[in-house]
């Protein structure tokens, strides 16, 4: 029988590690050369000393997470009953290209996550993809279910700590055709799909997310892009929302990201609080949270609108988060605020994407967001795109020592999960910004671990810097 194109685990294992030998720090190669090649050394102790695990000046809390994060829209592949979908393969599409198959996550879940396991790591956060569970109103999915199902047994097998989004942007386009998020019974159908998986996978779950930035709705607002004549994102957005319903042949049509970003959000707020009733009310004991977009605001020399913004984008979650069991804070960057945020600095280095290079904005938005909101915080994203991976490493190392600092004043804070662990579908930018610490061969759907994913992986075993 011919064999697959598709690597076993075993086979992107050693090239990593050849690429290993090639380019990774000293710190990463420690790590790996130890465990594999060479012999391994005889007790426990003399372990420790060689990975500087017993220095605790560099260690972090017992039990921390340790993860990488994908959302279900961006690896899966196939998501053909969801709005995004749909909006991807319209004419004068604002995307880039379209998903089709991404990194087939959706069937290599198992591999992936035997991977993320083998790097070091001690958590998976991923996604549900609700239309695939719900492809038609009122009609949910036992096959797609048990997916999912599988999909958390197998982090179990792989002692993974399962952090699951229930909604990460996508939704189905039946949905969005009945004016997604902008309509009166979003919340309620919200609701419904959460009791229906919390039922059945509930009990597999260690931490669950209601919405992936849902703040986003007025984040956008200020955020202007350079060369837009002072237009936010949000407005960029919506000025392709009359061209989709019109192709779409839905009048209604509004999802997260298009529609009125007032009413979406009121109904966001009013969905999270049904959800996660409906999710408690599954399973009493499960801790249920969010996941905030942050930036590391800062107040530009005048005319700065800081509190404005804090209070117009994070205001109203932080008091939500204030009665949930955890807040997930993602943050890439930090921003100048201005009338808006302003442009980065003159000569800064920017990532792929154009956000400034700044790691030190893990340090900063963790300690605003457990001072304003008191409850424990979890990073559940941060990164950067590059095809550079030594820029990688040292945003890492910046990134984790500012977030050790604030831990060691006492911020509580239980993990950090980067973003993301496979190179992936970035919405509207198509596939060419690199978040990942494993690259994809989208022709052959092969996983290579980058020196990054085995320098936090390293990080993640021993729990030390
Ligand atoms: C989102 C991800 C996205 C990442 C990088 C976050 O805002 O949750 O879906 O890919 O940022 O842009």
């Amino acid at each position: 029988m011919k064999k697959p194109n598709r690597p076993g685990l075993a086979d992107s294992i050693s090239v990593s590690r050849r690429t290993l030998l090639r380019c990774a720090s000293s710190a990463a190669l420690l790590g790996i050369v130890s465990r594999g090649a060479f012999a391994h050394p005889t007790n426990i102790h003399e372990e420790m000393k060689l990975f500087g695990a017993a220095d605790k000046s560099k260690s972090f809390p017992d039990k921390f997470l340790w993860g990488a994060a994908t959302a279900a829209h961006q690896v899966e592949g196939n998501n053909t009953s969801s709005d995004f979908w749909a909006l991807e393969h319209i004419p004068e599409s604002i995307f880039k290209e379209p998903s089709g198959d991404a990194c087939d996550h959706y069937h290599l879940y198992a591999q992936d996550i035997a991977m993320l396991a083998d790097l070091g790591f001690n958590t998976y956060r991923f996604s549900l993809e609700w239309s695939r569970i719900e492809p038609e109103e009122g009609f949910f999915s036992n096959a797609e279910l048990d997916h999912y199902r599988r999909m958390l047994v197998t982090c179990r097998e792989h002692h993974l700590t399962t952090l699951l989004t229930y909604s990460h942007f996508s939704v189905p386009l039946w949905f969005a055709r009945k004016g997604g998020w902008q309509h009166a019974d979003s919340p309620d159908r919200f609701a419904r799909f959460c009791e229906r998986a919390t039922k059945h996978f509930g009990h597999l779950i260690d931490y669950a997310s209601t919405f992936n930035e849902p703040d986003v709705t007025h984040l956008l607002n200020w955020i202007s892009l350079p060369g837009t004549e002072g237009k936010s994102l949000v407005e960029i957005l919506q000025s392709g929302l009359g061209g989709a319903r019109k192709h779409l042949n839905a009048p209604d049509f509004a999802d997260f990201f298009l529609g009125d970003g007032r009413k979406i959000r009121d109904n966001l707020l009013a969905a999270h609080a049904k959800g996660k009733a409906a999710m408690k009310s599954a399973r009493p004991n499960m801790p249920v949270g969010f996941n905030l977009a942050m930036s590391d605001d800062q107040p530009a020399p005048t005319d700065s609108h800081l509190e404005e913004k804090r209070a117009d984008v994070y205001g109203p979650w932080f008091e939500v988060a204030k009665s949930c069991d955890y807040l997930g804070v993602q943050t890439y960057s930090r921003a100048v605020v201005g009338k808006k945020d302003l442009p980065p600095p003159k000569g800064a280095e920017l990532t792929q994407v154009g956000w400034e290079y700044y790691p030190e904005c893990v340090e900063g938005v963790v300690r605003y967001a457990a001072k304003q909101t008191g409850v424990p915080i979890m990073v559940t994203e941060n990164g950067i795109a590059t095809t550079d991976d030594s820029r990688r490493i040292e945003y890492y190392q910046r990134a984790l020592a500012g977030l050790k600092r604030a831990i060691d004043d006492g911020v509580d804070v239980r993990g950090y999960v980067t973003w993301s662990l496979l190179d992936n579908f970035e919405w509207m930018s198509g596939f060419e910004p690199k978040f990942g610490i494993v690259a994809v061969d989208r022709a052959t759907q092969k996983r290579t671990i980058k020196p990054s994913g085995a320098f936090l992986g390293n990080i993640a075993r021993r729990n030390s810097l």
